[in-house]
């Protein structure tokens, strides 16, 4: 079988920062790796500059569709281009029309971590997903966040991050449901809210820190006032779980020791 993807030519961009070539072969290994046990009629692969309008689109529509602004973040061509350039953007495909992609980027000067104070060196952030409608409630959304963290994972980076509207269930559920928990909110440069969230990629080989502690289940809005949660995480708490329903509930606990190899007192 042909490989669904390659990488020729690409250099480091900087010596502290993780290697572009490992993150651009670790992202065609585990492209290839799905095309090898899923021959289907649907296609990954990397976008490249030639797909700038295909993009564009499918974020227009998915803006268009959600019909409120702050769900989900604008994406011009520039932008797209920018993403292409320093991170990778993956495209699905099916009888070659685009009908969906997700952005993954490594942290670093042009993309500094969403969480404030974390350290961007082997840091991944997780920039968006947009289907189009005939990929909905396929799991398409979960396996790309997977992919993405096992992209990072394999190229050598230890944590990833991503951004969610507090108003966007589907996404934040996704996310929550895929190892990482909300640890902070804060407005975007577009003005609307957002739940900052974390993973760490020990997770993929089972070394994940577990919260302890009391639990508290805190009533997610379907818009508005955010200050309970906003309390909450400002008091150093984090969300590791949701449940769905009529409203979603966030459920809160002390956020995790980090490992430092030290006894605890
Ligand atoms: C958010 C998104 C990526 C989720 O993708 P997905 O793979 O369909 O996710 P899921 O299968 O978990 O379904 C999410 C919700 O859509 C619903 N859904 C299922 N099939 C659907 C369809 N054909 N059309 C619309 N919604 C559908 C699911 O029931 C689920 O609803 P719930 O949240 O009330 O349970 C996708 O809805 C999308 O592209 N939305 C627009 C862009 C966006 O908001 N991106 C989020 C930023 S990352």
């Amino acid at each position: 079988m042909t490989a669904a993807c390659s990488v020729v030519g690409v250099s480091s961009r900087d010596d502290n920062e993780p290697d572009r070539a490992d993150f651009l072969n670790a992202a065609c290994a585990v492209i290839d790796r799905w095309a090898q046990s899923n021959p289907g009629n649907v296609r990954l692969r990397l976008a490249d500059t030639d797909d700038l309008s295909a993009l564009h689109s499918l974020n227009s529509d998915a803006i268009m569709g959600l019909g409120e602004d702050g769900l989900f973040m604008p994406m011009p061509k520039s932008f797209l281009s920018e993403m292409i350039r320093n991170g990778i953007i993956l495209l699905i495909e099916r009888g070659g029309e685009p009908l969906g992609y997700s952005v993954a980027v490594p942290a670093g000067r042009d993309h500094p971590p969403f969480i404030p104070g974390t350290d961007s060196g082997r840091t991944g952030l997780l920039f968006g997903t947009a289907l189009d409608q005939a990929m909905r409630g396929q799991g398409w959304h979960l396996r790309l966040i997977r992919m993405r963290k096992r992209i990072f994972s394999e190229a050598g980076f230890v944590s990833a991050q991503s951004t969610a509207s507090p108003f966007n269930s589907a996404s934040l559920a996704n996310l929550m449901n895929s190892g990482f928990h909300v640890s902070g909110l804060k407005n975007l440069l577009d003005g609307h809210p957002r739940f900052l969230l974390e993973c760490e990629l020990a997770f993929e080989s089972g070394q994940r820190s577990e919260p302890t502690g009391r639990q508290r289940h805190v009533l997610l809005p379907k818009a508005g006032n955010l200050s309970d949660h906003q309390t909450l995480l400002a008091d150093g708490l984090v969300a590791t779980g949701i449940r769905k329903g009529q409203n979603c509930t966030l459920i809160y606990s002390r956020r995790p020791e980090p490992h430092s190899g030290e006894p605890n007192p």
